[in-house]
C-alpha cells in the first residue's frame, strides 16, 4: 500500500514536471491526484499532538523520498513545497514560498523566505526539501502545543541523506506576519525534534523587533526533523514565568487578605463606637471602606470561582467585581468632595439628608455603569485570561471586552483621580490663605 502511494504521489509529481519549466511547477491536485495525497499525507488535525507529529513527519519523508533529477514545486491540499536540486558549485540561494507556491525566484505575497548560506556547500545528489504548510484548524480545547504555532504555519527544511549542524553561517528563515500580532505577545522560533516529539529552541535565535511585520529565525542546523514554527507566545524575557506568576498571586492573596481584615475590624469598630458613627466624616469613610471590602470579597476567590463551569456565578462574580471597583472610585471622589466641604465652606455642611444624598450617588452611579453594560451585552461579562500573552490559561471573572473596560474603569477612575486633584489643589489654596490671615 505504502509503495502504491507513494508510486502515484510521483507518478502525479512527474506528470507535471513534463509539462512545464522545472523552476516554477505547481502541481493543480487533480480530484484523483488528491485523493492520492490525502492517503499519504493525513494532516487532518484529529487525534491530537501526537498524531498531528506523526503525520508532519510522514510528510517530511514522503517530500524526502520524491524522486526527482531537477528542482520542482508542488502543493496539494494546505501544503505547498519546493523540492531544490542545487547544482555544483553551490551557491547562497533564497527560497520563496507564498500559500499557494514555491519557487527559487519571488513568488507572489511571499509568506516564508529562505537563506541558504554558502557553507552548505551541496550538489546535484542533495536534494533540498522546503515545504511551507499550514496545520488544519483544530478545536482549541484538544490538548498540545501546536495550539500555539503562529497562523499555524509549519516550515519543513532539510537535505535528503543529511544531517546538517553547526553551521556558522546560520541559515535564515523569514516569515512574514499576515497580521499584527498582539502587544504583548513575542515570536519565539522552534524547531520539532521529531526523536523527542518536542519542540525546541536549540541553536535557534529569534530576529524580531516590536514594529516590525516579520520574523527571523537564524538557525545553525536543519536536519531531517528540522520543522520550524513561530510560536506567538511563551518564552522570552518580557513574559512573565509561571513561577513568578504563582508567587505574585501569592502576595496577591497575602495582601488582601490582611486588607480585609483590617477593613473589617475598622468596620466592627465603627458599629460598635456610638461618637463615631454620629460623625459626618466616619460615616463617608465606613462607605469607602465597605466598598473595598466588596471588592476584596469578590477579587480573593475571582480565580477559583472561574475554573468552576458555572457561567451565572461567573457573570455574578464578575459584574460585582466590576460595580464594587466601580463604587470604590465613586467613593473616592466623594471624599474627596466631602473634603473640600469641610475646608472651603468652613465646617458648614447644612445639606439636608446628607449622607442619603451622598449615598445614592455613591452607590448609584456604579448601578447605572454596570447596568448599562448588561442592558448592552451580557456577555461582556465572563471569563477572561488573567494573562494574554501567557498560554497557562489562569482565568478570572471579569470584563471579557476590552472597550468596555477602559471606557468604564481607566475612564471612570481618569475622572475621579482629576476631581480630587481639583479639590486638592482648591483646598490648599484655601488652607494657606486661612493661615495666612492667621484667621483660624
Ligand atoms: C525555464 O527556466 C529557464 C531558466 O531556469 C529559462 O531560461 C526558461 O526560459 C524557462 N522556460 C519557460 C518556458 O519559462
Ligand atoms: C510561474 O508560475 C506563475 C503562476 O503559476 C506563472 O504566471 C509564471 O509565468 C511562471 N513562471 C515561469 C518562469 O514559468
Ligand atoms: C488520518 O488521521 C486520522 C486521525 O489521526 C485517522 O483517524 C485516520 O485513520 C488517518 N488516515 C489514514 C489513512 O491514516
Ligand atoms: C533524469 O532526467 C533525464 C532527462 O533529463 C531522464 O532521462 C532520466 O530518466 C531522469 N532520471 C531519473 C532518475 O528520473
Ligand atoms: C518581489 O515581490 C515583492 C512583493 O510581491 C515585490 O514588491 C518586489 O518588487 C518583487 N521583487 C522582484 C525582484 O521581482
Ligand atoms: C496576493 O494578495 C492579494 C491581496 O491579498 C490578492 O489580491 C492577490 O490575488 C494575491 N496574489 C496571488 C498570486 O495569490
Ligand atoms: C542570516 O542572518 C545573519 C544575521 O543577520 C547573518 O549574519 C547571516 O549571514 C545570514 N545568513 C545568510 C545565509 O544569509
Ligand atoms: C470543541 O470541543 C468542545 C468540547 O470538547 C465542544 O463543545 C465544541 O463544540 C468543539 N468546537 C468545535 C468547533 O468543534
Ligand atoms: C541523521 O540523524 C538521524 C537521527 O539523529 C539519524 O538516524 C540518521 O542516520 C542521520 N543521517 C545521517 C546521514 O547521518
Ligand atoms: C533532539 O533531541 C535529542 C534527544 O534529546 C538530542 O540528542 C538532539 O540533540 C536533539 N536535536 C537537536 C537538533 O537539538
Ligand atoms: C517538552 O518540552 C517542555 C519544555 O520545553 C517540557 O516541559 C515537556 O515536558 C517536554 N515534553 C516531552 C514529551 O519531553
Ligand atoms: C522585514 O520587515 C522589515 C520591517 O518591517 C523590513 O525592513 C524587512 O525588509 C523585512 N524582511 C523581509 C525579508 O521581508
Amino acid at each position: 500500500m505504502k509503495w502504491l502511494i507513494l508510486f502515484c504521489l510521483v507518478f502525479f509529481v512527474y506528470l507535471d514536471v513534463s509539462s512545464q519549466n522545472f523552476t516554477n511547477i505547481s502541481v493543480k491536485a487533480s480530484p484523483d491526484a488528491e485523493k492520492c495525497m490525502n492517503y499519504k499525507v493525513n494532516l487532518s488535525g484529529t487525534g491530537g499532538y501526537a498524531n498531528t507529529i506523526k503525520d508532519l513527519e510522514n510528510i517530511e519523508k514522503t517530500l524526502e523520498n520524491i524522486n526527482i533529477n531537477a528542482t520542482i514545486s508542488i502543493s496539494f491540499g494546505n501544503i505547498v513545497a519546493l523540492l531544490f536540486i542545487p547544482t555544483a558549485p553551490f551557491k547562497s540561494v533564497t527560497l520563496h514560498a507564498s500559500d499557494s507556491q514555491a519557487g527559487l525566484k519571488n513568488v507572489s505575497n511571499t509568506t516564508v523566505s529562505v537563506e541558504l548560506p554558502e557553507e552548505l556547500n551541496l550538489g546535484p545528489t542533495n536534494m533540498i526539501v522546503f515545504s511551507n504548510l499550514k496545520l488544519p484548524e483544530t478545536n482549541k480545547s484538544d490538548p498540545g502545543a501546536l495550539f500555539e504555532v503562529y497562523d499555524r504555519r509549519m516550515i519543513i527544511l532539510s537535505v535528503k541523506g543529511k544531517n546538517i549542524s553547526g553551521l556558522r553561517q546560520p541559515v535564515n528563515i523569514t516569515m512574514k506576519f499576515n497580521q499584527n500580532i498582539i502587544q504583548t505577545q513575542r515570536p519565539s522560533c522552534h524547531f520539532l525534534n521529531f526523536s523527542t516529539n518536542n519542540f525546541s529552541t536549540d541553536g535557534c535565535h529569534t530576529i524580531w523587533t516590536h514594529d516590525q511585520s516579520n520574523v527571523t529565525c537564524s538557525c545553525d542546523h536543519f536536519t531531517y526533523f528540522g520543522v520550524l514554527m513561530v510560536s506567538a507566545s511563551s518564552g522570552g524575557d518580557a513574559v512573565l514565568s509561571k513561577k513568578d506568576m504563582e508567587i505574585l498571586s501569592y502576595i496577591t492573596i497575602i495582601g488582601c487578605s490582611f486588607s480585609l481584615v483590617a477593613l473589617v475590624i475598622t468596620v466592627l469598630l465603627f458599629i460598635t463606637n456610638r461618637t463615631l458613627r454620629e460623625d459626618l466624616s466616619m460615616n463617608i469613610h465606613i462607605n469607602l471602606v465597605i466598598a473595598l471590602i466588596l471588592l476584596n470579597l469578590h477579587f480573593l476567590p475571582s480565580q477559583a470561582v472561574a475554573a468552576h463551569p458555572s457561567t451565572w456565578l461567573c457573570f455574578y462574580m464578575a459584574l460585582a467585581l466590576h460595580y464594587s471597583l466601580l463604587a470604590t472610585f465613586t467613593w473616592m471622589a466623594l471624599e474627596g468632595f466631602h473634603l473640600y466641604l469641610l475646608l472651603v465652606k468652613i465646617f458648614n455642611i447644612s445639606v439636608s439628608r446628607y449622607i442619603f444624598k451622598l449615598s445614592v450617588v455613591g452607590w448609584g452611579v456604579p448601578a447605572v455603569i454596570v447596568s448599562v453594560v448588561v442592558i448592552i451585552d451580557r456577555s461582556f461579562y465572563g471569563h477572561v485570561l488573567l494573562d494574554k500573552s501567557n498560554h497557562d490559561d489562569t482565568k478570572i471573572c471579569y470584563i471579557s471586552n476590552e472597550i468596555v473596560k477602559v471606557v468604564t474603569t481607566t475612564g471612570l477612575f481618569t475622572m475621579v483621580f482629576l476631581f480630587n486633584m481639583t479639590m486638592f489643589m482648591v483646598t490648599v489654596k484655601r488652607v494657606l490663605n486661612v493661615g495666612y490671615n492667621k484667621e483660624v
